[in-house]
């Protein structure tokens, strides 16, 4: 049995609690919980049955847990990754790994050193129509890649916002590119293959925050196929999607429903059998766009770290999604495509006013 401590009480926490302190993951419960805030601690305690703390390597200390879950705002994912690194267990950290390129590798670095696994959440790739779009690329169903679109279309009203001083800000937070629509960047780049270039704009259209809450861009993949993304929490009155397609030259597929879960088209020019099941057999939306993704994740880390298997997407693979994401950012702040690789000049994602 893994059991797992969790850094962070908020909103995505309730997530892992639930799977972990109901035992709905096979080989894994709750250790402890941990949060700045005494009373969410202590509440968040309760609900779950575990015991609670206020500092996280203190939690460390007396739960002794096998797997330490970083469930913090963003800006903060490394500041406690390095710090809880030393205890030399496994770490999961939620999306996206961090806001700098910086502070993923030093992330990296750190739990190289202390020889500690680290675990980037990107839950969709286990959603199951995603698994299946995997299998039909690594099959090479598609032939040439000609174009990969994403389209977030949430809604995040004012009070989302207003919630938690965190969220909206370039410090700790960044805009629907950073926050929502990170993991319909990783979905992209890990279908079509490395970026090439970038050409973004955004805006913030409905909130009043200090980041973008819509965005567009236009990517080169270094396949030559091309690449759009689309993604707003601007859409009303309710979310409406989170979507992927993928063209290639054999083949079309698209995964739309609120957290792409559900196979809206499979169509190849050489059918093979089972085919015609996998519309039917790949749709199941989930109530929320969280999505179910988190169960089969946490599976994956408890498979990982039992067999002492490689994390499929580990801080090397998490940090490729966000040097695409810190592109877009550059795009948009300097008003010029932006090549891969490349240094932020620009960009104010993860840095306060007054930075360098
Ligand atoms: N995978 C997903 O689909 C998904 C969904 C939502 C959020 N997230 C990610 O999860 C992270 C947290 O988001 P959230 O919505 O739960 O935020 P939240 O504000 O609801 O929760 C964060 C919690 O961390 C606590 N915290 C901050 N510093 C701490 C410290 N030093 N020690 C202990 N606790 C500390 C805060 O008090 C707060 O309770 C973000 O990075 C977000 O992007 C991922």
């Amino acid at each position: 049995m893994l059991r797992f401590a969790l850094v962070g009480c908020g909103r995505i926490a309730h997530r892992h609690a639930q799977l972990l302190a109901d035992k709905h993951v096979a080989g894994a419960e709750l250790a402890g919980v941990c949060d700045l805030i005494p009373e969410r601690a202590a509440e968040f305690g309760k609900k779950y049955g575990a015991p609670h703390y206020t500092d996280m390597d203190e939690m460390v200390v007396a739960s002794k847990p096998d797997v330490i879950s970083v469930l913090t705002p963003s800006g903060l994912h490394a500041e406690h990754v390095i710090r809880l690194s030393r205890h030399g267990k496994p770490i999961v950290c939620e999306k996206p790994m961090a806001l700098t390129l910086d502070d993923a590798d030093a992330m990296i670095r750190a739990c190289d050193k202390a020889r500690a696994k680290l675990f980037i959440v990107k839950q969709n790739r286990w959603n199951r129509p995603v698994v299946k779009l995997r299998e039909a690329l690594e099959s090479g169903r598609f032939g040439k890649l000609v174009m990969g679109t994403i389209r977030v279309r949430w809604c995040r009203t004012q009070e989302y916002y207003d919630h938690d001083p965190w969220r909206g800000t370039w410090r700790y937070d960044g805009g629907i590119l950073a926050n929502q629509a990170s993991h319909h960047l990783d979905l992209l780049e890990w279908m079509m293959g490395e970026v090439e270039s970038v050409f973004a704009k955004s805006s913030t259209a409905l909130v009043n925050v200090e980041t973008e809450d819509t965005a567009v861009a236009v990517l080169r993949f270094t396949s030559g196929a091309l690449g759009v993304v689309e993604a707003t929490t601007a859409t009303r009155p309710k979310d409406l999607e989170g979507s992927l397609s993928i063209l290639g030259e054999k083949g079309t597929v698209e995964i739309a429903g609120f957290a792409v879960n559900e196979m809206r088209h499979w169509n190849f020019v050489e059918p093979i059998p089972g085919d015609v099941d996998v519309l039917a057999t790949h749709s199941v939306n989930p109530p929320n766009v969280y999505g179910f993704g988190h169960h089969a994740y946490l599976e994956h880390v408890v498979d990982a770290v039992v067999n002492d298997k490689a994390a499929l997407v580990d801080g090397l693979e998490g940090r490729k999604s966000l040097e695409l994401m810190t592109a877009l950012y550059e795009s948009i702040e300097s008003a010029a495509e932006v090549k891969l690789r490349f240094r932020p000049r620009w960009s104010r994602l993860g840095r306060s006013k007054g930075d360098t």
